[in-house]
């Protein structure tokens, strides 16, 4: 059996949701499933972005980072997304990659996947949860099979959030326990896809 195809494709302004997709990539990776971390396409405007220095200064450091295209979506068998909470909703940046995927959906490419969502808000009761919601609206659509972490794990019960991995950015950059949630939740997902792919192959 080949690898499991993993795409991790997020939106993030100022670091939080990036570290939250390193740390998937980083658990994904150690199961041996073939991972592609993309960034979707910045819209906002430079002067929103030059206004904000640690919003211009992530663009730099993720600069290496590949753009996600559709082609990611039609190649995974899984698909992990990470999106910063806009007013309890999906980023804009985001919700605009996926609005893209029109043709690939009406030809049914992409039903039948593993999809999962993690997130940062600012505040503990800022939207995490509405936010993965939104994400499962998507899903639905999609016709994906949504594995949530649940509480499959101990450390899910140190973070909290069975909807998927989130940090509250107010308590500064994501820390030890969290990104574990982060590598558990893709390791789940991983897994997840990988019987998947044996029970239909057999
Ligand atoms: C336009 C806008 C709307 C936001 N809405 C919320 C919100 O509803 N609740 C909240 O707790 N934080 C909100 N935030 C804060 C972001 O969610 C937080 O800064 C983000 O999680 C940081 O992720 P990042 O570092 O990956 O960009 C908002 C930020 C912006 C710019």
């Amino acid at each position: 059996m080949e690898p499991v195809k993993l795409a991790i494709i997020y939106y993030s302004a100022t670091g939080t949701v990036h570290a939250l997709a390193r740390a998937a990539a980083d658990g994904a990776g150690k199961t041996g499933a073939d991972v592609r971390l993309r960034k979707v396409a910045e819209l906002a405007p430079p002067e929103a972005i030059n206004a904000r220095p640690e919003w211009a200064q992530h663009i730099q450091d993720t600069a290496d980072v590949i753009e996600a295209s559709p082609d990611d979506l039609a190649w995974a068998d899984a698909v992990l997304f990470g999106t910063p909470t806009r007013f309890g909703n999906v980023a804009g940046q985001l919700k605009a990659f996926i609005d893209t995927t029109g043709p690939l959906w009406f030809q049914g490419k992409l039903a039948d996947k593993v999809y999962s969502a993690f997130t940062a808000s600012n505040t503990a009761h800022g939207g995490q949860e509405s936010t993965i919601l939104a994400m499962g609206n998507v899903f639905y659509h999609w016709g994906g099979v949504i594995v949530p972490p649940g509480y499959t794990d101990p450390v899910q019960f140190q973070t909290g959030n069975p909807y998927g991995t989130s940090h509250v950015t107010a308590d500064g950059p994501p820390g030890d326990v969290v990104l574990e949630a982060a590598r558990y939740q893709a390791r789940r997902v991983v897994d997840t896809a990988a019987a998947l792919k044996t029970g239909r192959a057999g």
